[in-house]
């Protein structure tokens, strides 16, 4: 029967899960079992992941017994929500209480949660430097997920609270990268003006998240960030510019720009980057890199991350 404490990893065929899925497999010691959760275990990526060795489990949080089923035996748990399937906030509470209960009758002794800052603690409703958004939130995805951070506590679950940052990938799959423009110049947007934003390879937050799990009970009951690097937009333009080869320009928009670009989600991220710019000091000291790198020795730079994606970059105008 199998002894080593098992993982189980919400959202494994997916960026977060699926890194840290990866790294729990590919630890040559074995310390731990990794359980992968999916809606579909007959999927390419599913498959992909039981012949890495993953225990690969079905489970939908629609249906909390599954999960509950999923979480039985385990002794850590990575639960993430997924904001962008389906935009609410709502939804991303209930998600997060479904998991926590799951979490908790099935006795698992560390929970991950990813979460985020709930910026109406320094944004309040009223304050009018951005628009509250669908009622009773200045950034929707953020703010949802600080406020489940709550669910966890009350319920007493040992928990370790993981602040995450902007993906790189944003640059390949949410449409983020360069864009050429009539002249044939290229543009890199975003409404940061000179201060950094904290990113990361998606793929890192799983080995920074496996770093937590090994150090034991050292961090449950704490709020950890992670970083690969804080680079403001013109820096991320220059290596942008070296690795593709091309020279590409900072573009720095106000906020109320970008959140009137009019694609799904643009007010929530408008918001968010306005609220990374305006509490710059705060957001980057929450986000230590050389904590990170000491939970993921191999945590990626920037220009690392570019050279092994670079050709993933969308081109577009
Ligand atoms: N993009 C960024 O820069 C960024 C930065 C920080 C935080 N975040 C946050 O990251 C979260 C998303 O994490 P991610 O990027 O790792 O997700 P992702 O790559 O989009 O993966 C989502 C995975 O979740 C699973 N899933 C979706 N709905 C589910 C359900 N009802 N029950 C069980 N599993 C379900 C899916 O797996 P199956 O189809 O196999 O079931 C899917 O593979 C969002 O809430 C976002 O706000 C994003």
């Amino acid at each position: 029967m199998e002894q080593r404490p098992i993982i189980a990893v919400l959202g494994a065929t997916g960026s977060q899960g699926g890194g840290l899925v990866r790294r729990i497999l590919s630890d040559p010691n074995k310390n731990f079992v990794g359980r992968a959760i999916t809606r579909n275990v007959n999927s390419d990526k599913a498959k992909a992941l039981a012949g890495l060795g993953a225990q690969v489990v079905a489970a939908d949080l629609d249906d909390p017994a599954s999960l509950e089923k999923a979480f039985a035996g385990a002794y850590g748990a990575y639960c993430v929500t997924f904001f962008w399937e389906h935009f609410s906030p709502e939804k991303e509470l209930a998600n997060a209480t479904t998991m926590a209960r799951a979490a908790k009758n099935a006795g698992v002794q560390h929970v991950i949660w990813s979460t985020l800052e709930d910026t109406r603690r320094w944004v309040p409703l009223n304050d009018s430097r951005m628009p509250t958004l669908m009622g009773k939130y200045k950034v929707p995805h953020f703010d949802a997920k600080g406020e489940a951070n709550q669910i966890f506590t009350n319920l007493r679950l040992p928990t370790t609270f993981l602040l995450t940052s902007f993906y790189w990938d944003n640059l390949i799959n949410f449409g983020m990268g360069p864009r050429e423009n009539a002249d044939g110049t290229w543009d890199f947007t975003l409404p940061m003006g000179d201060k950094r934003l904290p990113g990361i390879a998606a793929e890192d937050i799983g080995g920074c998240a496996y770093g937590i799990f090994r150090k034991g009970p050292e961090f449950i009951g704490k709020t950890v960030g992670i970083a690969g690097e804080h680079l403001t937009g013109r820096q991320m333009a220059a290596l942008l510019s070296k690795a593709l080869g091309r020279e590409v320009r900072y573009n720095d928009v106000p906020p109320e720009v970008y959140r009137a670009l009019g694609f799904p989600g643009a007010e929530d991220l408008g918001n968010m980057f306005q609220f990374k710019r305006d509490f710059e000091e705060y957001f980057c000291g929450a986000r230590d890199i050389k904590f990170s790198r000491s939970l993921n020795p191999a945590l990626q730079t920037f220009e690392e991350w570019l050279k092994r994606n670079k050709d993933r970059i969308p081109l577009g105008s």
